[in-house]
């Protein structure tokens, strides 16, 4: 458990399928914050790092790599930035998340991992103050479908990840928010601010935890 104290940083995390929009909420909400103070956005992976690099390359198809290898890689991704995230938080700089853990755990059990085991290397990690989830029905999700040609850019793996997001070993013990994505970007952005203006005082009052623990 790392410092409490009415100056630190929220910790959000915006959580979803490809194309749920994440990205432009994830974005508007950094820039509405930015009027009360310091923001960083950040997404995972993060492809700069040299895990990231791999990461990268994985998904563009130029690497293989058995599903538990990557799994690992795509969880130090994120531990190479876990001691940076909690000094921001203490700092006071707020941090908005595009993908965190829950993607991690939700993509590789879609695969055939075994749940539990995808949700081990993660525990222990800064534990988001909120995490909004943007769903999309299939039928919408179908519509935004221009995928690329990453891997799990396809409507079967959508569909299973889709399933996994659903377990309650993810969202049970954090500040989980359904957020339904399939509405005009600016309605779904008044949403999340109310519930972020919402969180500003209640939520810097504890210390920031650790995630599943
Ligand atoms: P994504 O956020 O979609 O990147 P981009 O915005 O460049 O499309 O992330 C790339 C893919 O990685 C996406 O399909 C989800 C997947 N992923 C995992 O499988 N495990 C993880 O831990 C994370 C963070 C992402
Ligand atoms: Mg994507």
């Amino acid at each position: 458990v790392w410092g409490a104290g009415a100056s630190r940083g929220l910790f959000l995390v915006f959580e979803g399928l490809d194309r749920s929009g994440k990205s432009t909420q994830s974005r508007k909400i950094a820039s509405h914050l930015e009027k009360a103070g310091p923001v960083k956005w950040m997404c995972f992976p993060n492809r700069k790092t040299p895990i990231g690099n791999a990461i990268d390359l994985y998904l563009r198809r130029q690497l293989e790599l058995p599903d538990e290898a990557v799994h690992r890689l795509f969880s130090a991704n994120r531990w190479e930035m876990a001691q940076g995230i909690v000094e921001d938080l203490r700092a006071g700089t707020t941090i908005v998340c595009d993908r965190y853990a829950f993607s991690g755990v939700a993509y590789s059990a879609a695969k055939g991992l075994d749940f539990a085991w995808c949700q081990a290397p993660d525990r222990g990690l800064p534990c988001p103050d909120g995490i909004f989830f943007l769903h999309i029905d299939e039928k919408v999700g179908a519509a935004r479908s221009n995928f690329g040609d990453e891997r799990y850019e396809n409507a079967a793996m959508q569909a299973s990840v889709r399933a996994q997001f659903k377990d309650q070993r993810l969202r049970g013990s954090v500040n989980w928010r359904d957020v339904d994505g399939a509405r005009d970007a600016e309605v779904i952005h008044a949403e999340i601010r109310d519930a972020v203006d919402g969180m500003l005082e209640e939520r810097r009052l504890h210390a920031v935890e650790q995630l599943w623990m």
